[in-house]
This record gives structure tokens, sequence and C-alpha cells, in this order.
């Protein structure tokens, strides 16, 4: 084993085991806690919706690990010497090379962020009537290939929706759904698979090298296209690592161009692998290639730049060589991990095993007395965010849709997440968030339903506005009160 593929935990004399941060702090950014009766205003005035609170009202900010992830020195130093012009700015070679020896695709054509990507894929690919097997979807992927008149099917595996297991790869496709679909809908509409690294709305859960393979085999049997989602790569790299046998030694490089080698083309949020903002498309298929990118002009800007700035752009390029990096691919999951496994072990509802992005409290358990009419996962986010300051994001049926019958599409699982940032929060800050959560689930009886006042017709989890059923949040202050006197 190399020296830096050992998991960074210390055994403490006391016999606790614990994260080891493989990082030291050398930039802050000041933070601040409302009293509760603050936070209870602002969640009112933001519609019971964690997206529209203004992130000074926010303690700890678990929004989402996208664009707020720390920048390490050298991605921070790398800004400074960016070379801005319109066309053919040095920066942008920096990331084609990049691309070329981390990922090691020859055809790059960057966009703003990952929905860019997906507009630029799906208009290009998706027609009416297409369909796109995939183990799970994510929020904008499915928006922007349903706007194209395709249909998501998702064949993930009877393991990925159960809350507590010990599988080590839920994100893993399906093999025999797979081949059913592709039966069903005949392979000429399939437009193309989409596997997503890291799947985001299942628990940040990773998919092994052995079903890439497998899904790839199939792929090429029947000529269809192979697509990964590389936003949340740098995970699901990790678990590779750790968890699938025969890869324990082998170098991240050899393990990501294995990965890659199985794709037709990727996409990626930079928000995400690269710790920057930004993203971008990749392939080895001149073919592909040239399909898309006379879209970037017209959509993004032009082909050095793609929507981003040259400065990001320099950022981006030192970020995927970080990718390669085991101390840093490894942060998140070993913080997550330390919190999922103190919950779980208190008996608290958590998505098991710990996976990538964030913690996932299971809100249909955790307040199981909340009809899933009543939206149970936004009601948890605003319950924590009142008692602790703490902003996860909603991951249920707000998030979901309705059918043509105007009717809830009933979320699959009620979530709440709390995603981690890699290498923002200290230990004593997920501290504090085990301590809330706790008194929250104590204390959980209290916690009511939402109602609609605004709901948007798309995405409305971004800017859609509810409020309480009933007066369950004065009941939830006056027992904080109750219970911890004049601490905020
Ligand atoms: C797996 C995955 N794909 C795509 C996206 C979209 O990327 P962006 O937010 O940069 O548009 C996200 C964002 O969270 C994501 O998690």
């Amino acid at each position: 084993m190399e020296k830096s593929d050992q998991v960074k935990t210390v055994k403490f004399y006391s016999g606790e085991v614990t994260p080891l941060e493989m990082h030291k702090v050398r930039v802050v950014q000041k933070l601040s806690l409302l009293p509760i009766e603050e936070r209870k205003e602002c969640i009112f005035g933001a519609g019971f919706n964690t997206f529209l609170l203004q992130n000074k009202d926010v303690y700890l900010d678990m929004l989402t690990d996208s664009g707020t992830n720390a920048m390490s020195d050298n991605q921070v130093a790398a800004m400074s010497v960016a070379d801005d012009s319109y066309a053919g700015s040095a920066s942008y070679y920096k990331l084609e090379k990049a691309i070329r020896e981390v990922f090691n695709q020859q055809y790059f054509l960057p966009v703003h962020q990952g929905r860019a990507a997906e507009h630029i894929i799906s208009k290009v690919f998706v027609r009416q009537g297409s369909v796109i097997p995939m183990n799970y979807h994510f929020t904008t992927t499915k928006a922007h290939i349903e706007m194209a008149g395709g249909v998501v099917e998702e064949i993930y595996t009877d393991e990925a929706l159960k809350i507590k297991s010990d599988f080590p790869f839920k994100g893993n496709m399906d093999i025999v759904k797979l081949n059913k679909v592709i039966e069903k809908w005949g392979a000429e509409n399939v437009a193309y698979i989409r596997f997503e690294a890291g799947t985001n709305l299942i628990g940040g859960q990773p998919f092994s090298m052995q079903n890439l393979r497998e899904v790839s085999a199939i792929a090429k049997a029947h000529k269809i296209m192979l697509l990964m989602d590389t936003s949340l790569i740098n995970e699901n790299l990790y678990f590779i690592k750790i968890r699938e046998q025969g890869y324990q030694n082998k170098p991240i490089m050899d393990i990501l161009h294995e990965m890659m080698s199985y794709t037709d083309f990727s996409y990626f949020s930079g928000r995400k692998v690269s710790c920057t903002r930004g993203g971008g498309i990749c392939t080895n298929s001149h073919d592909i290639y040239m399909k898309m990118r006379d879209l970037v002009p017209l959509f993004e800007g032009f082909l050095t730049y793609g929507g981003m700035s040259v400065r990001e752009i320099e950022a981006m390029a030192v970020g995927l060589y970080e990718t390669l990096d085991f101390d840093v691919i490894s942060h998140s999951p070993a913080f997550i991990k330390y919190l999922v496994d103190s919950l779980d072990q208190r008996g608290i509802p958590v998505i098991t095993p710990a996976g990538g992005l964030g913690c996932h409290l299971d809100a249909g358990q955790f307040i199981a007395h909340v009809p899933q009419s009543q939206y149970p996962a936004g009601a948890l986010a605003a319950a924590l965010y009142i008692a602790s300051g703490i902003r996860g994001m909603e991951r249920g049926t707000i998030s979901s849709v309705r059918d043509a019958a105007g009717n809830d599409v009933l979320a699959d699982v009620e979530l709440l997440r709390l995603a981690f940032p890699r290498r923002v929060f200290t230990l004593s800050q997920i501290k504090y968030a085990e301590d809330r959560i706790q008194w929250l689930f104590d204390n959980r009886k209290l916690i009511g339903g939402l109602e609609w006042t605004e709901e948007p017709p798309v995405l409305r989890f971004f800017v859609g506005k509810l409020k309480p059923i009933g007066d369950w949040v004065d009941r939830l202050v006056a027992k904080f009160r109750q219970d911890f006197g004049d601490s905020l």
C-alpha cells in the first residue's frame, strides 16, 4: 500500500477513533449564530424553504457542496496568474492538459456549470420518445431530458433505496432491469445510458467498477453510448479504492482511467469535482465532440472559456490534479462517516453505509407522524434550521413534481441532506450538528407538516414557498428555550 493510501484516522489514547484533517486552515470566514427567535423569523421569511435563507442568517451551510468547497493554497495561487483573453487563453490550455492527463480524455468542451452540460447533451442527443436509463436521476438532469422530450428510466438495485444497509455500492445499476428496459424501448430509442458517479439523490452512494464494466459491455453490445456524470467522481473513486476487491493498491489515476475507458463521453460540475465553479464535457470521440461543439459558443461562451472566468479555469486545472490525492478525496467521506455512524449508533435514522456527499437523515422515519403529503423532509429541514442555524436541503417530495392530474408524485425517500462541503467544517462544528440533531430527535413529536403558499411549476424546490400547518414552530421554540435556557 502506498503511504498516502492509508485512511487518515487516528486512534486516541481514550480509544475514540477520529478522522484527522490533513490540511491546516489559513484563511477563515466569520460565522454567526442567531438566537432561536431570530432563526424562527428567518425561516418564516424564507417560506420554510432553506434555499431562500440568506447565508448571513445561517451558522453551518450544509445545503450543498456545490461551489462551497474550500480551495487549496495552490488553487488560489493559480488564480492570480490567469490569462484573461476571450479566445485562446493560456489558462484554458492548462485546463485542457489537465483533462487529458487526469481524465485521459482528448476533447473538452467548457461550460459554466454542470446543468449547462446537461442542456447541451440533451439538446443534441435526446429526441421526443428517447429513453435514458440511469442508476438514478439528478434534478436538473431529469428536467433537461424531459424538456427535450425524453423519458428517464431508473434502474437502481433493490439495495439502493433501503435506508439501513451495509451494501457497499448502492449506486449500482440493476443489470436485469437494464436489459428489460432496452428490450422494452428498443436499443435504437435509447439515447444513451447515464451513470452518475456518487449518486446524489440516493445519499451520495457509489457504484462499483465491476458494475460499470458490466453495463459498458451491454451498452457496447447494443451500440448504445455510455455517458458518465463525473460531478461526484472524487468520492466514487475513494469508495472503489477502499471497498472494491483488487483496487486497494491501485493508484487513483489508474482507477479513474479505467472508469473513463468504459464511457463514450462524460460531463461534470466543477462546483463539486474541482472545488471551483464551472463545468465541462469530455470525450475521446471526435464525432461526439463535433456534434456538440457549436452549441458551446451559442449557449455558453467561446470554446476557450465556455462561460467560466479564467481565474476559475486556472483553479479548476489544479483542482482536477488534486482529485488524484487520496488525502483530498478521503477527507469528506471520513467526516461524513463520523457523523453517520454516531447518529446510527444513537438510533437516529440515517442512510447507511455513509456515502460521499453528506449525511442523509431519513425524515420518513424521523417524523413518521407527518404524512408524505405534508412534506416531512421539508419540515425536518426547517425544524433543524430553527433548532441549530444549520441549513440542510430537502430531498423528498418537495424536490419531486406533480403528475398530469396535478397530484404530487411522492418521492421514493424523504431525506434531509446535510452536505459536507469539502474541507470546510471542523470536527467541533460536526459535533454541534450531532448534538442538535439528537435534541431534535428527542423532541420530534413537536414537528408538524408544511403546505404550499407559492408553488412554481418547474423545479419548485428552488424558489417555492410554504408555511407550517398549525403552531408547531412556536412549540418547538418554547421547548428549546426550556431545555437550553439562554444558549444560542
Ligand atoms: C450529480 C450531479 N450532476 C449534475 C449537477 C448539476 O451541476 P451544477 O449545479 O453545476 O449545474 C449536480 C449538482 O448538484 C450533481 O450533483
